[in-house]
């Protein structure tokens, strides 16, 4: 056995608490498989006094962050503490010092994460800051480095995956989904975050720099939440025999010179994987040249799951501090450029309402046609003096398809353009 690896920890709330606890319980085993005790050095916190969801020793607690993570005797510093500040210059600060990191912080990693590996003197791993408990950053960064990424797909937010699905599954408004959600603790008071895509884009951000061997920051994602998402948008999607996923989406161009990174509502075959993802479980399907697909599903957050992630991380740089040796670090080398998303080249469901009279699907399709957009199917349904004309069409750009809803938007006998989604995940392979 090695001398102890001592660990600092920022945080004990959902997932800090659920570390310390497991630091605690399962120490024997975690000596054995690292070679040396994992020893809880401090716990830093924002309120003394506040309850904690672990026995802890008392003194191991402080508020004062800083002194934690720079004190000499510390080796590692996992960082469950969330936001930007003060979480970068804590990070920061023990980097500076040498210290290993292990980090959950999805939004620090996808606005900053470039200072971070610039000042990086041992690891940064960061597991836990996609997808919960599910391994991702690990099998990209290491399992897939001999191969070529195409495409991730995901279910990469709970919370939203939740909402969907309950609206899918018994015709809920959005509103009324969102407030079970809430009541049932799967979504916060404030829900901003999630339902508006923050989240999810956060995390596209670093699975599409891991993938795609590039930069990518959360401002480089094309964000849509699923607000607009409509009861009348879910049962047409199910009379097609799609669902509806808040899906992050990361991919080559076809010409492979640069990637589109998106976030967005968009349906899905019911025969797809991630069409089976139900309440708030997470999965992530990624496509590669020689691995072909490969799909990674769980628990996409919560206390002990995450907390599962931020201890295989503690105990890989604890392993790699005493075989005196580092993981492998950032990876930018491709340097490829975030396409805008007008670029993106995906199919999509444009629901009308439109007068019911002879030549208006000859009128809306030359609309079409006028833009280079092709149209696969298209439905009709007569209500009275009104029709509602569902139209599916080919591969085309954004930029096309939105250049066609707004001349639709222009034509008489358009009432309204009642949604328009995109179609996800049914092309050939
Ligand atoms: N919750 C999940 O399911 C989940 C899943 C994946 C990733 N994550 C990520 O994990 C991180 C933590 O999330 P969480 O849900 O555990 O958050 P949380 O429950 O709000 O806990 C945050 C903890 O940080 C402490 N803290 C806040 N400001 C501090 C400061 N200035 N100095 C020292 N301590 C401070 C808080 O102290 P007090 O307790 O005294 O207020 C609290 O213990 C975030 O980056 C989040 O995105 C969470």
């Amino acid at each position: 056995m090695s001398k102890p690896v001592k660990v600092a920890l920022l945080g004990c709330g959902v997932v800090g608490s659920q570390v310390a606890r497991l630091l605690q319980e399962q120490a024997d085993d975690l000596a054995a498989r690292v070679g040396a005790p994992l020893e809880l050095a401090g716990v830093a916190v924002r309120k003394m006094s506040r309850k904690r969801d672990v026995d802890l020793d008392p003194e191991l607690l402080t508020t004062d962050a800083h002194a934690l993570v720079t004190r000499p005797d510390v080796d590692v510093v996992v960082e469950v503490i969330g936001g930007i500040e003060p979480a970068r210059a804590l990070i920061l600060a023990a980097m500076a010092e040498g210290k290993s990191i292990v980090s959950a912080n999805k939004a620090l990693l996808a606005e900053d994460g470039a200072t971070l590996h610039a000042a990086n003197r041992a690891d940064l791993y960061f597991e836990a800051a996609v997808a919960g408990a599910i391994p991702l950053i690990r099998p990209l960064r290491e399992s897939l480095a001999g191969d070529r990424v195409h495409r991730v797909l995901g279910i990469v937010n709970g919370t939203t995956n939740y909402i969907l699905d309950k609206m899918d599954s018994t015709g809920a408004s959005f509103t009324d989904a969102l407030e079970e959600a809430q009541s049932l603790g799967y979504a916060e008071a404030d829900p901003t975050a999630d339902i508006e895509g923050f989240d999810a884009a956060a995390k596209a951000a670093i699975l599409a720099g891991i993938a795609f061997h590039s930069r990518v920051t959360a401002a480089d994602v094309h964000r849509e939440g699923i607000t607009g998402v409509s009861a009348s948008d879910v049962a047409s999607a199910k009379a097609m025999g799609y669902v509806i996923k808040l899906l992050a989406i990361c991919a080559r161009s076809d010409d492979g010179r640069s990637i589109g990174v998106r976030v967005h509502p968009a349906m899905i075959p019911r025969s797809h994987p991630l069409a089976g993802v139900r309440e708030a479980y997470n999965a992530v399907f990624v496509e590669a040249e020689s691995a072909g697909r490969l799909m990674f599903y769980g628990a996409g957050a919560g206390g002990a799951p995450t907390a599962s992630a931020v201890l295989g991380d503690i105990v890989a740089v604890a392993r790699n501090r005493i075989a005196g040796t580092r993981g492998p670090s950032e990876s930018v080398y491709a340097d490829l450029s975030v396409h805008p998303m007008g670029e993106t080249v995906t199919r999509y469901h444009v629901s009308l309402d439109v007068a019911d009279k002879p030549g208006v699907l000859a009128t809306v399709a030359e609309m079409f046609s006028r833009h280079d957009v092709s149209i696969q199917t298209v439905r009709q349904e007569g209500r009275g003096d009104d029709a509602q004309l569902v139209l599916v069409t080919h591969r085309a750009s954004d930029a096309a398809l939105s250049a066609t809803v707004e001349g639709l938007r222009e034509l008489d006998i358009v009432r309204a353009v009642a949604s328009v989604m995109r179609v996800e995940g049914d092309e050939a392979p």
